[in-house]
């Protein structure tokens, strides 16, 4: 990767830029660098994605960066990695995301082999939870691959880079780039293979059953000697051979869901997340849910000259300014206080007004005996 910002991707470390210690590098993939930093002002930990610069050459790439950044600051799922800011500063356009301790499914496979199915099962409810509660406001991930999955000490599921991969996709071979570098041409649908305008959810229900292909089987239908262009006409045409599990033998439900992920419309796999977890799980699927009503605007949602976690707090650092576009901090956090201090505002003055009203009837009790008593 040709890195403008970091040409030696170990220097900056120990170093401050943004409001953020940078502490490690945690791995590189197909976008970019990702380090591990400390949020100084919060004392917490997060993850930085630096995009590669190739991938952002122009404004327009940068405009649709931003506008699915700001979809995804949306989403709030245990088992979604969440995106708290993008930011584009002189120093390269990166990503501030919720930093997830442990290690990615791939790194899990290749250290301890293909899993039992009653190992695998709640993992894959976990990420089918995270699937429908992604697909059900609207967005797809379209690059599923066990990279993308992380998996903590706890095991729990946290999905990574959901959505990043529309922006590339959009940009016209920026996608197909980043999987080639990545080697997860693998996990591609057919109708991304195919350059389809577009893919829905269907496409996620595809790659994760490729995923749990492989996490059964231990391996991937393709052969290691495959070129690019034997495994892309494979994923369109070939009939993949059913999953073998080296320990115990799949339940036919198991190996028949899989292949039913692997479909090569999607009109022949399952309809959504819910109805390919009840064929994992060997059940009926409930009955779909209405489409619900597209997430409402975000009511604070902070396009800043400067971050809110200015760099001129800090100042053993140069203070850098961010043009209005460049800057977008997502602060959820701050919304739902915002809303508390209001129902908290308006809970003291009808108290208030409680009190008031009970003050003015006793006063008038007073009176009215005083003046019986006068009378009298
Ligand atoms: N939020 C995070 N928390 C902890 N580690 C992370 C986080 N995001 C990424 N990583 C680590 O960085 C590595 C590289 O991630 P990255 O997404 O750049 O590459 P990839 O997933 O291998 O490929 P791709 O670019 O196609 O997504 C991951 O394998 C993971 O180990
Ligand atoms: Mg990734």
């Amino acid at each position: 990767m040709s890195n403008t910002l970091f040409p030696n991707e170990r220097a900056v470390i120990g170093k401050e830029m943004d409001g953020l210690r940078i502490e490690d590098v945690l791995g590189r993939g197909g976008m970019g660098i990702v380090y591990r930093a400390e949020e100084l002002m919060l004392g917490r930990q997060v993850a930085l994605k630096v995009i590669d610069p190739e991938l952002v050459r122009n404004e327009e790439i940068l405009r649709r960066f931003q506008a699915e950044a700001r979809v995804l600051a949306q989403l709030s799922h245990p088992n979604i990695v969440l995106a708290y800011a993008l930011r584009k500063t002189d120093l390269g356009l990166y990503i501030v995301m919720e930093y997830v301790q442990g290690k990615s499914l791939a790194q899990h496979l290749r250290a301890h082999g293909p899993m039992k199915w009653d190992e695998a099962l709640p993992l894959i409810r976990q990420m089918l939870s995270g699937f429908a509660y992604a697909h059900e406001h609207g967005i797809v991930h379209r690059d599923i691959k066990p990279n993308n999955i992380m998996l903590t000490p706890e095991g729990q599921i946290k999905i990574m880079d959901f959505g990043l991969a529309k922006v590339l996709r959009e940009d016209g071979g920026g996608m197909t780039r980043t999987m080639t570098r990545g080697g997860t041409l693998y996990y591609m649908s057919p109708e991304q293979v195919k350059s389809l305008k577009h893919v829905d959810h269907r496409t996620d229900l595809y790659s994760l059953g490729m995923t749990i292909y492989q996490m059964v089987s231990g391996r991937l239908p393709f052969s290691k000697k495959d070129s690019e262009f034997t495994i892309l006409k494979n994923i369109v045409e070939a009939n993949f051979p059913p999953p073998q599990s080296p320990h115990a033998a799949l339940p036919p439900h198991v190996s028949q869901a899989i292949m039913k992920s692997l479909a090569k419309t999607p009109e022949e796999r399952f309809a959504d997340a819910h109805e390919m977890l009840a064929a994992f799980e060997n059940r009926t699927p409930p009955k779909p849910k209405p489409k619900p009503e597209p997430p409402p605007p975000r009511e604070q949602e902070v396009i800043a000259e400067t971050t809110v976690i200015s760099t001129s707090a800090f100042k053993s650092h140069r203070p850098r300014t961010f043009t209005k576009e460049r800057s977008v901090e997502f602060v959820p956090e701050r919304r739902s206080t915002r809303a508390a201090q209001r129902r908290a505002k308006k809970q003291r003055e009808t108290r208030m007004l409680y009190a008031a009203l009970i003050v003015g009837v006793v006063v008038l009790i007073a009176l009215v005996i005083t003046l019986i008593m006068m009378l009298v």
